[in-house]
C-alpha cells in the first residue's frame, strides 16, 4: 500500500524541491497540498505548488489556500534569500492559474483529508505552522488521527536563521509553533536548522545533480540561482557556520517522511518554543531534565544516509 502524505508548504526553493522527491517517490500517494504564508505571500505561494505541479505533470493533486497570515506575529517572509517571488524571480510566462486552486479552504481541506484517512496520513510540513494550528483548534482530536507528523522548524542549539536564537518557521509564527508541539501528540519528526546545516551535501554533488538534460532539472536550476548563490556567499557563511554544503532545508523533513530508514541517528525529547524572551522569542526548547513533565516526546532528527538521500534528490529531477 503506498504511504498517503498530505504536504503543507510555503513555496519557496526548497519547499519545491521538498514536493518534487515526494512526487518522485514510487511508495507515495500525494492526498492534497495545503498552503501556507511563508517564505512569500499566499498568492504566490500558492502559484509556486501550481508552478511545481505543472513541471512534473501533476496538477492532478488537489492544492488548497490555507492562511495568510500567522495568528499573532507581524506577517514576514524570506525575499531575501528566496526572491520576492518565493522561486527565485525567474519569470515563467506559462505559469498555470490560480482558477486551479481548490475552493475548499486549505483548514478544512487539512481536517477532511485527515479525517477520511484516519491512522493513516502522514503530515509533512515545511512552512510556517499557522494552517496546522488552527486545524487542531477545528478539530482537536485531528492529531490522534494523524499516523505521524514531520516538521522542518526550530532549532536544537539556539542558532538561529532569522533572529538571534530563531528559525524562520518558528519565528514566523511562534504561537503557532507551540500550539503544534503542544497539542500534536502523534508521532512528531523534527529536521532542525542546524541538522539541515550539518547534514548539508558537497557544492560538486549539486552541480552534477542538477547537470542532467531534464525539464525537471532545469526549472531547480533556474529557480535555485539566487539562493544558491545566496548560500555560497562568505556573508551567509560567516552567519550560518553549522554547515557550508548545499542543503535544502525542507527535504530532510519530507525525505525522512517519505523513507523510515533514511534517519540513521536521533534523539527522543520534549520540546516547546520560547513565546516571550527578547532574544530568544521563536527559539525550540529542548527538555533533557524533564521539567516540563511532558509526556509527549518529539523524535529530533541528527543524522541522515546521505547516500540513500542523494538516491531521492537524483529521482526528483528525472
Ligand atoms: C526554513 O525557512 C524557509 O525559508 C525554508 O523554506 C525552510 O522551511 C528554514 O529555516
Amino acid at each position: 500500500m503506498k504511504k498517503k502524505l498530505i504536504l503543507d508548504v510555503d513555496t519557496g526553493v526548497d519547499d519545491a524541491q521538498a514536493i518534487m522527491i515526494a512526487l518522485a517517490a514510487p511508495n507515495v500517494e500525494i492526498l492534497g497540498i495545503t498552503c501556507s504564508h511563508g517564505n512569500t505571500t499566499l498568492e504566490n505561494v500558492l502559484k509556486n505548488t501550481l508552478r511545481v505541479l505543472k513541471v512534473c505533470n501533476r496538477l492532478d493533486i488537489p492544492v488548497y489556500a490555507g492562511c495568510s497570515e500567522p495568528l499573532l506575529s507581524n506577517e514576514r517572509h524570506a525575499s531575501y534569500f528566496h526572491g520576492k517571488d518565493g522561486l527565485g524571480d525567474v519569470p515563467d510566462p506559462d505559469a498555470p492559474g490560480l482558477e486551479l486552486v481548490q475552493e475548499k479552504k486549505g483548514v478544512q481541506a487539512l481536517v477532511e483529508m485527515i479525517e477520511q484517512n484516519q491512522g493513516e496520513v502522514t503530515l509533512v510540513a515545511t512552512a510556517p505552522l499557522t494552517n496546522l494550528a488552527v486545524a487542531v483548534q477545528l478539530d482537536p482530536s485531528l492529531p490522534k488521527k494523524l499516523k505521524a507528523l514531520y516538521i522542518m522548524g526550530g532549532n536544537i542549539e539556539s542558532r538561529g536563521n532569522t533572529t538571534i536564537c530563531g528559525e524562520f518557521n518558528f519565528v514566523v509564527d511562534t504561537e503557532a509553533a507551540y500550539i503544534v508541539l503542544e497539542r500534536y501528540t502523534c508521532p512528531t519528526y523534527i529536521a532542525s536548522w542546524e541538522f539541515t546545516c550539518r547534514n548539508s551535501l558537497p557544492w560538486s554533488f549539486h552541480d552534477e545533480w542538477l547537470a542532467v538534460k531534464t525539464a525537471k532539472a532545469a526549472f531547480i536550476k533556474n529557480i535555485s540561482r539566487l539562493s544558491s548563490e545566496k548560500s555560497k556567499s562568505a556573508e551567509y557563511q560567516k552567519k550560518n557556520s553549522a554547515g557550508k554544503g548545499f542543503s535544502a532545508c525542507d527535504t530532510y523533513a519530507l525525505a525522512a517522511a517519505v523513507d523510515d530508514t533514511l534517519i540513521t541517528d536521533s534523539e527522543e525529547v520534549a520540546v516547546t518554543v520560547e513565546l516571550q524572551g527578547a532574544s530568544t522569542r521563536g527559539m525550540m526548547v529542548l527538555d533533557y531534565m524533564e521539567l516540563l513533565k511532558k509526556k509527549h516526546k518529539a523524535v529530533i532528527m541528527k543524522k541522515v544516509d546521505l547516500e540513500k538521500f542523494k538516491q531521492m534528490l537524483r529521482r526528483a529531477v528525472m
